[in-house]
Parts: structure tokens; C-alpha cells; sequence
């Protein structure tokens, strides 16, 4: 499954852009500033209800525009799903199959974008925030109750938060402390058993991007050995001084390494584009058939990241995914990259299909 049609309003410097695609490959070339990146991220936002470039929709918003909006079609049994995405300051609305739809979570049954932009080390170098999401976006396809325990556990957090800030009495905190522990328990485990089946997967890809070994070591977000019930208690002290839940799944993090040493000392920055392209390629891998939903690869100017060499190795890896690929180049063609498919010219914001790539 993969995106047959997409039309594009007002995003960034695209005014308008209608495009046929083909199951396989697209191919995207033009200048700098033209608004490749741009496209990717339009095909990003209609599955995951935010950009990769920016946290605020709105800031996509082309100048002069008062909304955007992403609409794309694809093949799902022998019929068309329709996903739409609108969005201007303050307010974003999306719709899956025709039916409005509350959060993202319903495109992503039917798009998967996974992107490998030239910022994918970021994966690594920054905060856990990026590496939940990235993990709670795998766990969320391969386990069907990952959304309802997510949304359970942060609303309990949420609460919890607003009684240590409010002074609120010991049985309402201790209230929300167990609603806490039972969702942030059932959260963790979900996200364990994910990693149980993402780390075979790594091993493969690791091995054949990377030929080493790359393992991953999740920390669950609260220091004791013990429940996550008993370190809320531990902790109670300091979070009503504070206001806030020091712990918790909503602090974990999922950290790399490898051949045994952690990633992010001792890694280069090119290892690193590459180390976190094979978790992203992995997840993908792992990911599932789920409702028949469509992979989609979003590699952003791959060229001018990587070299030849290890450029080389992610095409080949690539071409066995069963996914379709947006690619964006500089230049015509792009070494290794499989011959057919379809190739676009993209100028000031406008895009053109060419020549058959
Ligand atoms: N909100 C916006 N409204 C209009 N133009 C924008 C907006 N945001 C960015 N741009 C412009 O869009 C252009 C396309 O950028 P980009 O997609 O990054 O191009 P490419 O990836 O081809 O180098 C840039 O020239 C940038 O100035
Ligand atoms: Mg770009």
C-alpha cells in the first residue's frame, strides 16, 4: 500500500502542488530552497499530525496563507482511503476515510511516513524526547492497547501534576499516584515487549548498514529497583515542591550502542547519521502489517549525507523494504537508486512530473 495521489495548498513555499505517484518510487529533484524538503514534510504531516522541521504546524503555514492543507489518496483493498490534514494558527483538523478524526493516531492505521533527513542525528545527539516518540511510534503499531495506555498514563500524570501544584490532600495525591503506576507500569511493559521484537531487527540491520552490532538499552524512567508505586512514594517530597512527577515513563529513554559501547560517545557524526538511519529502517521493518497500512520512506537529499560507500549499503537495504520511497536529490539521478519509477522537477515551489526516472 502507498499513496497514489496527494494534493498540496498552501504549504510553506508550495502554493499548489497535484501529484500522481508511483507505488514504488518518486523522485524529487531540484535547487536548493525550491521546496523539497518541504513536500516531505507534507507527506509526514498527513500521517503523523506534525512536521519534522518544526514543532508548530502553523509555522508551515505558507506567508500571505491563512490554512494548509494535505490531502492524499491511497489503495487499501481495492478501494481509495482518502486522509486529510488542514491547519492554521490555533487549530488543526484532520480526517481519516471521510470521518473527522481526533488525533492522528486514526491517518497513521493507513500512512506510516518514516523519514531519513539530514537532522537524523538528532535521534541521538538530543534529549529522550525524540527517542520516546520514535519508540512510542513502533509501539504504537504492533500493540493495539499502546494508545489508550498512553493516553490513560499522561492524563493521570496530568493530574497528579495539577494536585502537587494545588497543595491538594494525601488521598487525592494518593489517588493519582496508584492511576499513575498502573498506567505507567502497563506503558513500560508494552514499550519492553516492543524492544524484545525491534532488537533482532536492529541486529540484522546494524549488521548489514553498519556491520556491527547494535543493541539498545531502555531505561524505564524511575531509578529504583522496585515498582514504579513505590518510587512515586519515594519521590513525594520533592515532586510537591516542584509540582511536577520526576518519575515515570514519561522520563525514560532508549539509549544505542555499538558493539557493546554506547553510542553516543563514542560515535562520529557520519556513524551517527547512519546508526540512526538503521533504527528508523528497522522500525520500519518491524513494523507490521497493522490494517494493511502503507510504509512510506522519506529520504531527504541522501546524497549529499551520506557517502558513496554508506550510501550504497542504505539504497541496497532500502530496496527490500516494502515501502514506498520519496526521495529528493540535487542533481538528476541518484547513484544506486533502483531505475523505475517516477521522477518530478520542483522549481519556486511548484511541481512537475518529468521523464520517467
Ligand atoms: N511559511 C512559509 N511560507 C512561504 N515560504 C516559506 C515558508 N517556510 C519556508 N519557506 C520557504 O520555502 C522554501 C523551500 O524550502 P525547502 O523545502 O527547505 O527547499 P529545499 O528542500 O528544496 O531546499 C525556502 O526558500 C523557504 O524560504
Ligand atoms: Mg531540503
Amino acid at each position: 500500500m502507498s499513496l497514489t495521489r496527494l494534493t498540496i495548498d498552501d504549504l510553506r513555499c508550495i502554493q499548489r502542488a497535484e501529484l500522481e505517484l508511483h507505488p514504488r518510487l518518486n523522485l524529487f529533484v531540484g535547487a536548493n530552497g525550491s521546496g523539497k524538503t518541504s513536500l516531505l514534510e507534507a507527506v509526514y504531516c498527513l500521517g503523523r499530525g506534525r512536521s519534522f522541521r518544526s514543532r508548530r504546524l502553523a509555522t508551515l503555514v505558507r506567508k500571505g496563507a491563512e490554512c494548509l492543507r494535505v490531502v492524499g489518496e491511497a489503495r487499501l483493498q481495492g478501494q481509495t482511503v482518502t486522509l486529510g490534514l488542514e491547519a492554521r494558527a490555533g487549530e488543526t483538523r484532520l480526517k481519516a476515510r471521510g470521518a473527522t478524526a481526533a488525533s492522528a493516531a486514526a491517518l497513521a492505521e493507513y500512512h506510516r511516513p518514516q523519514v531519513i533527513d539530514p537532522d537524523i542525528h538528532k535521534l541521538l545527539e538530543e534529549g529522550p524526547g525524540r527517542r520516546r516518540r520514535y519508540l512510542d511510534w513502533g509501539v504504537f503499531h504492533v500493540e493495539p492497547l499502546f494508545l489508550a495506555t498512553w493516553q490513560r498514563y499522561h492524563r493521570a500524570i496530568k493530574q497528579r501534576n495539577a494536585v502537587l501544584r494545588a497543595r491538594g490532600a494525601d488521598p487525592l495525591l494518593r489517588a493519582w499516584e496508584e492511576e499513575v503506576s498502573v498506567a505507567g507500569e502497563a506503558l513500560s511493559l508494552q514499550r519492553l515487549e516492543y524492544l524484545g521484537r525491534l532488537e533482532p531487527v536492529l541486529r540484522e540491520v546494524g549488521e548489514r548498514l553498519l556491520g556491527a552490532a547494535i543493541t539498545l538499552d531502555y531505561t524505564r524512567g524511575w531509578t529504583s529497583k522496585g515498582t514504579l508505586a513505590e518510587a512515586l512514594r519515594a519521590d513525594e517530597d520533592r515532586d510537591r515542591r516542584f509540582g511536577i512527577t520526576h518519575s515515570g515513563p514519561h522520563r525514560a529513554d532508549v539509549t544505542t550502542r555499538v558493539d557493546g559501547v554506547a553510542a553516543r560517545d563514542r560515535v562520529s557524526r557520519g556513524q551517527q547519521k547512519m546508526l540512526a538511519a538503521a533504527l528508523v529502517l528497522a522500525q520500519l521493518k518491524a513494523q507490521g502489517e497493522g490494517h494493511g497500512a502503507g510504509d512510506v520512506l522519506l529520504l531527504d537529499d541522501p546524497a549529499a549525507e551520506l557517502d558513496a560507500h554508506h550510501l550504497g549499503r542504505l539504497l541496497e537495504l532500502v530496496a527490500d523494504l516494502p515501502a514506498q520511497l520519496w526521495v529528493t536529490s540535487l542533481a538528476g539521478q541518484v547513484p544506486g537508486l533502483a531505475a523505475e519509477g517516477a521522477m518530478f522537477h520542483v522549481e519556486h515551489g511548484r511541481i512537475r512530473p518529468t521523464a520517467t526516472a
